[in-house]
């Protein structure tokens, strides 16, 4: 446990540094919120989290003694850097909500097993000075982040696995129960810990906490729609942010204090962002009514669809003076992000002004396209927000969905009774004519039909992204 430090030279060192890595965390930030600075964004509170371990391991003094068990943190480190660093340049674009899932899950073992080390620690030295039970501010600390942390791990590791197809969606009603009497019992245990007497080598309460605070991670993720994870993964990771926090607190660490603050908030401002995108209450995702509403929409059925070949779209694009492009999760699934840059490049070409519309919750995760599309070396001004967008579609001469469904679907403005009713959508209808590129009839995201499909306005060009955009290209190009 920490004791009271006095103030030496190289705890002067210890704050300054946790003080620069706050504020490289703060600025990393505020970089992360554009495309054009994300990167450095990224690198700037990587270095801050670089010099808060570094200098951690340099100046950190225990009852006036340095640091010990260097190589088993160095070895620690070199292993969980390499692991960091080959997962993150194999992983696929499409399997990054994966991935985050997995790191975050990391943070949150990490912080409840601090918890777990340093409760009976606390434990013990309350024991010794007779004191009557855990209320202390360390106690709360180290409960909340045992109990956060746990959950935030076993949450992620289920998100990953509905992600990645390997764990269905469980929704039975008495999940529920069982959730809420999960949460129940480790609030009460919580508070029963808080007031036991302490007594020295009794840890049994804390392992049943934990074990309590997994299982409840566990149930709660469990009966949450598999394509909601992306709303929940942000949620844990919010979560993850305030057990490191606790951790913070715990060892008067600034940098982890901030740090911790700071993915608990964004976490949690981004959860919400995605929820209002999605005009959806954090409620209604966790008890998923995405593609349960059932009927809505559904008699697009009885309507005939119109398609365009693909001569008939090359002479229409070619010809077109201003031109929009909805990508959406189909696009990142058919990985033809570079093809619709070679397209937009084409048209450029020829004179037609290519610009894209980007729905916030296009995709699967926050900010997909604008990741997907600068991963095409798409010039970040043709990136259009929504709002901006629409203002324009009424002088656009073509709009081009490509693999995008729930963000152009009319729905969401027309029918009271749709699931998607109240969200917000790029008008696509309102430029003269639309093109959608996708495999089928098939529905998106929220499994509802979409009447975009049998407007006047629109005509299909059915088939794979890639590969419809590999012969449109050259079809433009033979023209
Ligand atoms: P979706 O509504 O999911 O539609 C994607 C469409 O892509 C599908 O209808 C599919 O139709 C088509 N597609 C799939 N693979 C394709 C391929 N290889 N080539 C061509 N088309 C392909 O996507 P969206 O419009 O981007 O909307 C996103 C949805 O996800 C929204 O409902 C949103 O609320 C939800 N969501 C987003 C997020 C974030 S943060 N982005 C988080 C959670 C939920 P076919 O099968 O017929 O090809």
């Amino acid at each position: 446990m920490e004791t009271i430090q006095t103030f030496t030279s190289e705890l002067s060192i210890l704050e300054i540094s946790y003080l620069v890595a706050s504020v490289l965390f703060i600025l990393g930030l505020k970089k992360l919120s554009h495309p054009a600075t994300a990167r450095a964004g990224n690198l700037w509170a990587a270095a801050g989290m670089a010099a808060a371990i570094l200098f951690t391991i340099l100046f950190h003094q225990k009852e006036g003694q340095p640091i010990g068990n260097i190589i088993w943190i160095v070895v620690a480190l070199a292993i969980g850097s390499f692991i960091g660093w080959y997962a993150s340049i194999k992983v696929k674009m499409t399997a990054m909500p994966q991935m985050v899932s997995i790191f975050n899950g990391m943070g949150g073992a990490c912080a409840a097993l601090i918890s777990l080390m340093e409760f009976p620690k606390m434990q013990n030295m309350l024991a010794a000075e007779g004191v009557g039970n855990m209320l202390g501010g360390e106690g709360i600390a180290i409960l909340l982040g045992l109990m956060i942390g746990g959950v935030s791990f076993a949450g992620s590791m289920i998100a990953f696995g509905k992600l990645d197809g390997r764990i269905g969606d469980i929704k039975h009603p008495v999940l529920r129960i069982v959730n809420l009497t999960f949460l129940v019992v480790l609030l009460v245990a919580l508070f029963v810990i808080l007031f036991m007497e302490p007594v020295a080598g009794n840890n049994l309460p804390i392992y049943l906490f934990a074990i309590a605070a997994l299982i409840y991670g566990v149930t709660f993720v469990m009966p949450i729609g598999g394509a909601d994870m992306p709303v929940v993964i942000s949620l844990l990771n919010s979560f993850t942010g305030v057990a490191a926090a606790m951790g913070g607190f715990l060892y008067g660490n600034q940098a982890m204090l901030t740090g911790g603050i700071l993915v608990g908030s964004s976490g949690t401002i981004l959860t919400i962002l995605m929820c209002k995108a999605m005009n959806r209450s954090l409620m209604n995702v966790i008890i998923g009514a995405f593609g349960v509403a059932g009927a809505a929409g559904t008699e697009a059925e009885d309507k005939t669809v119109k398609e365009i070949s693909l001569s008939d779209a090359a002479v229409l694009l070619s010809y077109s003076q201003k031109i929009y492009i909805v990508p959406g999760y189909g696009l990142a699934v058919a990985q033809a992000q570079h093809l619709c840059h070679e397209l937009d490049n084409l048209l450029a070409g020829k004179g037609v002004e290519v610009k894209y519309a980007i729905h916030p919750v296009a995709g699967r995760m926050p900010g997909h396209m604008n990741v997907l599309l600068a991963e095409a070396d798409v010039p970040y001004e043709k990136l259009v927000e929504m709002e901006d967008a629409n203002n324009e579609m009424g002088n656009t001469d073509v709009v081009i969905v490509i693999g995008a469904n729930d963000v152009v679907n009319p729905a969401a403005e027309d029918d009271p009774s749709s699931p998607i009713y109240g969200m917000p959508i790029i008008k696509a209808l309102d430029a003269k004519n639309v093109i959608v590129m996708k495999r089928s009839m098939a529905a998106g995201y929220a499994a509802i039909p979409n009447n975009l499909f049998y407007h006047p306005k629109n005509r299909m060009l059915f088939g794979d992204a890639k590969a419809t955009l590999q012969k449109l290209v050259a079809e433009i190009k033979s023209l």
